[in-house]
Parts: structure tokens; C-alpha cells; sequence
């Protein structure tokens, strides 16, 4: 079966160990890809953008901001190393006639709402069964206190979600949650506001938002970790390319760390504000790492790792790569313990449960805690039955651990690795030279 066939497969099974040697490319950065659709949309002109994310979740956005009356044309030649380029003309946003299916992207549709809180215009927006359980009032309460009027399902997890935007004031806003998103999607309303508006963060998270909105023309004021956007904002058309995402790179980066024998490179990697954590703290654990900021190349050969205690102050900039982090973990001499992580619940899946029970799954002793897990490093051992609770990032640390035992790894619900990675199985054959391959099991 072809490798582009196994990527929507529903349950995977693969045969290890294999040695990984290698350099390649990940995809573009899925969180800078959303943003600049969106930005282009807002922008007057056309922008051209390279290397987005063929991921579910940012066609989700693409297809969102065509709804609200983008245009956006394809120039040929994208694959899924090098991503789609898009030339996107924006400048004059509409009612959206159909509502907006954002399918499985906290991301997507948490921007979005900010984009559609400023427009005068009803917009629903919707999502998959995961995403209509996600809490949705993080967004809800800022949007609504600017003076949108928001409309949902009860208990905070608001989609679909009804907004009546329009006539927005601006506020200074401190997040009861450290989340980019958050931030994002008031800074993205901001625009629209009549005053300025700024968001104080107590830890500061990614800086994707504000990085941006400077290449569409405008300086956002950024002081320690408060940042403020002063209306009136024209943005103008831009040309971007997309840098690799690091949160993609960070299972090859284990990968090359934990499997025998092995060294693999990571080229164009956006390793920016807010985003380089995993390799930091991979370092901490003893990984044998060269990082290279400037050219976003990180190299990893086979170490030995130690436990480490991580805390709230690093999470912000490893948020997404805890799975993959948990699987150093599970490899390392000693006790890694992690806290300061309860947004970890309200992911793709509970990213505790699920990613202590793949970890028991292989064999490790690993405990949840309220904010986090204990992970008793060792041997994990092979043969494991993995239940990826449709969250792409579970399935994608699975397969890095499978590659890393010996004997077969099953995965259950594989097919989520679409959300955000769809090549990934083509990138463990011509890492691991056709030794291990990931073959359908449904
Ligand atoms: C993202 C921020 C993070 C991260 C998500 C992408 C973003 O979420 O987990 O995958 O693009 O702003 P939170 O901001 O909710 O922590």
C-alpha cells in the first residue's frame, strides 16, 4: 500500500527497532499558517503565501476564509514536504452565507471568532465531535465584555458558536489561561475595536500573532509580556513562506534521540519565540542536540537521557510537544515529572490520560496528576496496543516509541495524523530506509 493510502488508514501496526539517519523537511507551521490565511484575509491585496500547512486544519481555515470572502487561489507545485502556496486576495470580508466548519482546529476556530467578533455580520461557526466538546468561553468572555454578541451551548463549550460582531470597543484583558490563542483572538478582534486593546499574559506564550501582523504592515506594541494593538490598523498584502513546524519536528528529534543508532536532521524549522522549548528541554535530559536558531536546523543522535522536573514556566513553549516529551521520558534513567500542564485536558483528547495510558500501553510505570504526569523511565517494552483517541499528536508519539521497541506497535485511530502531518508515514520509511513501515491494520 502506498504511504500517502496508510496516512488515512484507521489503525496502524509497525515493527521495531529501527536506526534513523537522515535529514528532511517538516510542515509548515500549522499555528503561523492559520494566521497568515487570516491576515491575508483582513489585508488589502493579494498576498502570496508558501509552504502552509496541507494539514485538515489549516484547509479548514482556507476554506473559512473563502466563506467570508477571501479569494484564494492555489499555485500549483505544493507537495506535502514543501506544503500548498496560495495567493490569497482579502481586503473586504463579508457575511459568511454557510457556516464555518473549523472540523477538529482549537486554533482555527478560536481565531477565527476574533476575526468574525469584528465584523458586522452573523457568523456561525461549528466543528467536529472533539471540537464542540472543547471549552469555548476562554474566548467567549473577552469577545463578548469588546461587545460581541456570542451565542452558544451551555457549560462554556460554545460550538457551534453564534456571533453577531461589530461595533467592538477595545479592553485590557489579563487570561485567566496562559494560551496563545486566547491572545490571539482578542489582539484579532482588537483590530476591529475602537480603542486600543491589550492582552497581559502572566506567562508569555508565542508570539506568532504579533511576529505577522509586522510582515502585513503593522507594529504591534510588545512590553514584557503585554502586548497592545492601537486601531486604526490597515494591513497590506505580503509575500510569506511558512518555516517548518517545530512541534513536527520535535517527534523526529525524539526519534533520532531514543531509536539505536541513529541521527537525524531537521531543516527550516521555525525555532522563534515561544516555540523552541522541546529542545531545550531535550538538552536538559542529556540529548545529544545541535540547534541551530538561525538556519532552524536541529540535529539529534542517540543518547543516553535522564528524568528531569518540567514546570509551569516551561509548558507555555512546549505545549503541544508533551507527547513526544513523554516518550524521552519513558526512555530516560530516573523519574521525569511534569506540571504547571492542566491545559493539557482540553486538547485534541485529555493529553494526560492519553498519554500516560500509551505509555502504560508500552510497558512504563506512568501516573497522572491533576496538572501533569510522573513518568518512571526504563525499558518500554514492545507489543503495544495504542489508542490515539483520534488526537493526531498521540498517534504521531506512538509510532516515534514503536520505532524505538522491539516487536509490533498497534495504533488505533491513526488516521487524526491528517489534522496536521499527512506524509508522516512516507517520512518513517525513507528515515528508517524501508526497514520499518507502518502498514494498514483495519
Ligand atoms: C496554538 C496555541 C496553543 C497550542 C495550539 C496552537 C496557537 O494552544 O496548543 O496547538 O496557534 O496559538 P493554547 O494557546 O490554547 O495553549
Amino acid at each position: 500500500m502506498a504511504t500517502d493510502a496508510i496516512d488515512t488508514a484507521k489503525t496502524v501496526r509497525l515493527t521495531g527497532p529501527a536506526a534513523l539517519t537522515g535529514t528532511l523537511s517538516v510542515p509548515g507551521d500549522k499555528s503561523i499558517s492559520h494566521r497568515v490565511l487570516l491576515l491575508a484575509a483582513i489585508a488589502s491585496g493579494t498576498t502570496y503565501a508558501s509552504g502552509l500547512s496541507l494539514g485538515d486544519d489549516v484547509r479548514r481555515t482556507r476554506q473559512a476564509i473563502g466563506l467570508l470572502g477571501a479569494e484564494v487561489e492555489e499555485i500549483p507545485a505544493g507537495t506535502a514536504s514543501t506544503g500548498t502556496a496560495l495567493a490569497i486576495t482579502g481586503g473586504t470580508l463579508c457575511e459568511p452565507a454557510a457556516p464555518l466548519d473549523l472540523g477538529n482546529s482549537g486554533t482555527g476556530i478560536r481565531l477565527i471568532a476574533g476575526v468574525c467578533a469584528g465584523q458586522d455580520a452573523l457568523s456561525v461557526l461549528t466543528g467536529d465531535q472533539s471540537l464542540v466538546t472543547r471549552p469555548m468561553d476562554r474566548i467567549v468572555a473577552p469577545l463578548r465584555s469588546m461587545g460581541a454578541r456570542i451565542d452558544g451551548r451551555a457549560g462554556g463549550r460554545l460550538a457551534p458558536l453564534a456571533i453577531r460582531g461589530g461595533g467592538l470597543t477595545g479592553i485590557d484583558y489579563s487570561p485567566p489561561v496562559v494560551s496563545a490563542q486566547v491572545k490571539s483572538a482578542v489582539m484579532l478582534a482588537g483590530l476591529f475595536a475602537n480603542g486600543p486593546t491589550t492582552v497581559r499574559e502572566s506567562v508569555p506564550t508565542r508570539r506568532h500573532t504579533e511576529e505577522l501582523l509586522a510582515e502585513f504592515g503593522y507594529d504591534v506594541v510588545v512590553e514584557g509580556s503585554s502586548v497592545t494593538v492601537r486601531p486604526p490598523v490597515q494591513l497590506s498584502a505580503a509575500k510569506v513562506v511558512v518555516p517548518g513546524d517545530p512541534s513536527q519536528a520535535a517527534f523526529w528529534t525524539v526519534a533520532g534521540l531514543v531509536c539505536p543508532d541513529s541521527q537525524v536532521t531537521v531543516e527550516g524549522v521555525y525555532l522563534g519565540y515561544g516555540r523552541a522549548g522541546f529542545a531545550d528541554v531535550l538538552r536538559r535530559m542529556g540529548g545529544n542536540l545541535e540547534v541551530n536558531p538561525a538556519d532552524g536546523t536541529v540535529r539529534a543522535s542517540t543518547s543516553a537521557l535522564r528524568g528531569i522536573s518540567i514546570g509551569p514556566q516551561d509548558i507555555p513553549s512546549m505545549i503541544d510537544e508533551v507527547p513526544a516529551i513523554a516518550i524521552a521520558a519513558a526512555f530516560a534513567e530516573g523519574t521525569t515529572v511534569i506540571s504547571g500542564a492542566a491545559e493539557l485536558r482540553v486538547k485534541e483528547s485529555d493529553r494526560i490520560a492519553s498519554t500516560v495510558a500509551m505509555l502504560n500501553a508500552f510497558g512504563v510505570a506512568a501516573t497522572p496528576t491533576p496538572d501533569g504526569m510522573i513518568i518512571r523511565g526504563g525499558r518500554p517494552r514492545g507489543d503495544a496496543v495504542v489508542d490515539a483517541h483520534g488526537d493526531h499528536r498521540l498517534a504521531m508519539a506512538a509510532c516515534v516509541c514503536g520505532l524505538a521497541v522491539s516487536g509490533s506497535t498497534m495504533i488505533r485511530t491513526w488516521d487524526s495524523v491528517a489534522t496536521s502531518y499527512p506524509g508522516f508515514a512516507a517520512h518513517v520509511a525513507a528515515l528508517t530506509r524501508g526497514t520499518a513501515t507502518l502498514k494498514a491494520a483495519d
